[in-house]
């Protein structure tokens, strides 16, 4: 649940609808679902086996198996990834945090389709108020790790975690019954073959290594908490199957809403930001629903930025060898971080149009750069690492430590990772390149 909470986070609730309707919903759909299981499943499991067998957080832990020098730019590569996503992710939780604030003050009550689009482009373009926004989380995420109460939010996960897809299901009910709502569902789970293109392929990987923080080496950290007779194939299934329920919840949410309200469904990163207070004026007990909604997505939210700037604290103690303490390397993190999410928010909102390269904001780049190509070069590695290089009785580590993962699966993990995760995360960047 601990490995779940960290995983479910903005990447299922606000980027995956998003990305749905940008690339023709149920298309996109099934070669998402596609890229779960086929990428999904061998790269959680990589990196639950690489924790349990190394024992450390991401930055060591390719030096701790390898036993030499060789391997650590991988922990460089997964932890500079961490880095530069984390900033952008603190940008979008402000934007959580702030429609937090709206609904406790009932800013968005009784504004329609065109009032809360205008609304959003205001609010986001408002250089101090976003930054403020972005700085709120981090202060947070930097609080807990700093007192050390990890453990405590985890706790928590597991009961607020359930409680968010209860919640969901709730709305996803409501927004069932508005006029309207059949065509968003036919949008999603339609599936008009003709529209599955490669870079449809491209973007549903990456969302997929996103979603999952696949590449980026938390669940590496997870795998070195895990008790060695826990069985990782199970654990890796759990995460994925929750991970995947909350972004169709997601989508089951907002899609016949977008149909039912007149949005567009291509709206872009913006799109759960207009829609969802859309749909909470239509539930019973709006502000409550509203509050409690907007609270329980901060929260997922915020366990995503404790596991990622996790990544980033252990790295620098780890890398100084423990000559700048956790304490220090806290402090350290926070200020990088305020100062990369405001940097973003500069771009973002025009301030500062130094900060636009080729017609595009740091934001769009850094989306792109990290989950078109970081990530999957880094998963990509990991699975070369684990596939051909490590002993294959470190491979067993996990999947046979009981038996429901069973015989006839390993070959199949191992095929998948050695020939089938490489050569087809090569295809996608070759494709994105123009080569083929
Ligand atoms: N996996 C995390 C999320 O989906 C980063 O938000």
């Amino acid at each position: 649940m601990a490995a779940a909470g960290s995983a479910i986070g903005l990447g299922n609730i606000w980027k995956f609808p998003y990305e749905t309707g940008e690339n023709g919903g149920g298309a996109f759909l099934i070669v998402y679902l596609l890229c779960v299981l086929l990428f999904g499943m061998p790269l959680l499991m990589t990196e639950f086996l690489i924790g349990r067998k190394a024992g450390k957080s991401t930055f060591s832990a390719f030096r701790e198996i390898s036993g030499s020098n060789r391997w650590q730019w991988l922990g460089w590569l997964s932890s500079f990834t961490v880095f530069i996503l984390l900033g952008f992710y603190f940008v979008v939780t402000g934007w959580c945090f702030n429609y937090l604030y709206e609904a406790i003050f009932n800013s968005y009550i009784g504004m329609g389709t065109d009032e809360l689009l205008n609304h959003f482009t205001a609010i986001t373009s408002n250089p101090l108020r976003m930054s403020f926004c972005s700085i709120i989380p981090i202060f947070l995420t930097a609080a807990v790790l700093w007192f050390g109460v990890t453990q405590g939010i985890e706790r928590l996960s597991k009961i607020l975690m359930p409680l968010l897809i209860v919640m969901m299901i709730v709305m996803a009910g409501r927004v069932m019954m508005l006029d309207g709502s059949s065509i968003g569902m036919r949008f999603l789970f339609e599936v008009d073959f003709s529209k599955i293109t490669p870079q449809i392929f491209m973007e549903a990987a990456g969302q997929c290594f996103f979603s999952l923080s696949i590449g980026l080496g938390l669940l590496i950290t997870y795998g070195a908490y895990m008790p060695k007779d826990q069985d990782a194939s199970m654990t890796s299934f759990q995460v994925l199957f929750l991970d995947t329920l909350v972004a169709l919840l997601a989508g089951v949410i907002i899609f016949p809403a977008v149909f039912a309200f007149g949005f567009n469904p291509a709206e872009g990163p913006q799109l759960v930001f207009v829609v969802l207070p859309a749909v909470m004026q239509h539930m019973s007990f709006v502000w409550f629903s509203g509050v409690f909604f907007f609270s329980l997505l901060c929260i997922a939210a915020i366990t995503s930025t404790i596991s990622l700037m996790e990544v980033v604290v252990a790295a620098i103690t780890e890398f100084t060898h423990g000559k700048i303490n956790r304490h220090k390397s806290v402090l350290i993190t926070t200020g990088l971080m305020s100062l990369l999410a405001v940097i973003y928010v500069l771009s973002m909102t025009n301030t500062w149009p130094a900060l636009r390269f080729f017609d595009k904001d740091l934001f769009q780049i850094v989306d792109d750069l990290v989950t078109i190509f970081l990530m999957p070069v880094s998963a990509l590695c990991m699975s070369l690492f684990v596939g051909w290089f490590m002993p294959a009785k470190d491979i067993d580590v996990v999947p046979y430590s009981k038996n429901s993962f069973k015989k006839w699966s390993r070959p199949i993990f191992v095929f998948l990772l050695r020939w089938f995760v490489p050569i087809a995360i090569l295809l996608v960047f070759l494709n994105g390149l123009g080569i083929i």
